[in-house]
């Protein structure tokens, strides 16, 4: 399995790759199992219990969401999901992220980032859709440096990152979105990303 080490502006002193499907998925759960009571929040949404994540990160494992992983020393410390499509009713990728408290700040939230923008790029994605807390300024300043423009609605925020204008990490001025895409961000609001959580819980139910 490739690593790739970090260069950069970026402190972080590890490495990334994807993990591959099944086999190194556990590395996975063990990483959002060491998430903080707070971080479990901001990643999911409120969902924090742990056999919610167990389940969550088994069906990372059958879904074919690809997960690019930052190591230290063998640990796995930072995660990027890039979620299958098909999961949404408009087709449009989610994407998600989760840096442990001990290795934040040092760029490697960026790194994943990055990565995981060639990773969906490679794979002929032409959009990606983060969703976050509204009151998340972390995930809301990585994402803006994407091109992610977030709208707030029902206490979350939402935005959709154009591949096909992304560059670089910047600011988001090089790839506002239009008046029409803001508003479709708004109509499918995370309904992908309830959708599989309700899957999860068995509840059945549309977002
Ligand atoms: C959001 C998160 C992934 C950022 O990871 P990170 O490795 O600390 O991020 P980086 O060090 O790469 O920071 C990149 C940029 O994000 C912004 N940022 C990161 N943490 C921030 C904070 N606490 N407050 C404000 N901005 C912040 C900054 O713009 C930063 O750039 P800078 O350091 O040059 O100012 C991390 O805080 C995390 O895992 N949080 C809990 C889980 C979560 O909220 N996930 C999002 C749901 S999808």
């Amino acid at each position: 399995m490739r690593h790739e080490a970090i260069t950069g502006s970026t402190r972080a002193r590890g490495s990334v790759r994807t993990l591959s499907q099944h086999e190194e998925l556990p590395l996975l759960r063990d990483h959002l199992l060491r998430l903080d009571r707070t971080s479990r929040h901001d990643r999911f949404h409120g969902f924090m219990d742990d056999s919610f994540i167990e389940r969550y990160a088994e069906r990372c494992a059958d879904d074919g969401t690809v997960i690019i992983a930052y190591f230290e020393d063998g640990v796995v410390r930072g995660a990027a999901e890039l979620h299958p499509p098909q999961q949404s009713p408009d087709l449009i990728p989610e994407i998600a992220f989760s840096v442990e408290a001990s290795v934040r700040r040092q760029g490697v939230g960026i790194i994943l980032f990055r990565k995981l923008i060639a990773e969906a790029r490679a794979k002929g994605y032409r959009n990606l859709r983060i969703t976050t807390g509204a009151n998340n300024q972390a995930m809301k300043a990585l994402a803006n440096k994407f091109g992610a423009h977030l709208t707030f609605s029902h206490g979350e925020s939402t935005g959709i990152i154009d591949l096909t204008q992304h560059h670089q990490p910047e600011p988001a001025t090089s790839a506002v979105l239009g008046a029409v895409d803001a508003a479709r961000a708004i109509a499918n609001l995370n309904r992908a990303y309830w959708n599989m959580l309700f899957r999860m819980y068995g509840w059945g139910r549309a977002a």
